[in-house]
């Protein structure tokens, strides 16, 4: 049996913009919303995805950095943050664009797993990226609002 994967939702969609709810109960419809999360990361290429961006305003999001293990973050908070660095970014929910912004070099994470126990994770380069922007989705925002000017942003048929 073949299962309808979850369309991800673009700006101007206003699920992107609600801050997400707190999971208080990781019972079988959170479960079915991280594999069908997980699904969608997969057919779209994607590193990192949040559940608003299939349209669930709740606070889990799975990130799958090239080669590593999947990491699946229920109720994430960023405990602390070190450096700043400038770096390119794009969003399945911005798609066709790419921009550079500002972003942290290291983060120090706290969350919950998929069985519900309270895990810490220090995330640098690129992990850190991704757990700023997807952690960011749940706070309802977007990459694009960190853009500071209007050539930080550019359309990727434009860069070739
Ligand atoms: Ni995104």
């Amino acid at each position: 049996m073949s299962v309808a994967v979850l369309k991800i939702r673009t700006l101007p969609d206003p699920v992107l913009r609600q801050k997400a709810k707190k999971v208080t109960k990781i019972d079988g419809s959170v479960q079915k919303l991280i594999d069908d999360m997980i699904d969608a990361m997969h057919t779209n290429a994607g590193v990192g995805l949040a559940a608003p961006q299939v349209g669930v305003s709740l606070r889990v999001a799975v990130i799958e950095m090239p080669g590593e293990e999947l990491i699946t973050l229920i109720n994430p908070e960023i405990v602390k943050r070190q450096g700043e660095k400038v770096v390119q970014e794009a969003c399945l929910s911005v798609p066709g664009y790419q921009g550079e912004i500002n972003r942290a070099v290291t983060v120090k994470v706290k969350a919950q797993d998929r069985q519900g126990k309270e895990f810490r994770l220090k995330g640098e380069g690129l992990l850190a990226q991704a757990l700023e922007h997807e952690i960011d989705h749940l706070n309802g925002i977007v990459y694009v609002d960190h853009i500071e000017g209007p050539d930080k942003l550019w359309k990727l048929s434009e860069q070739l």
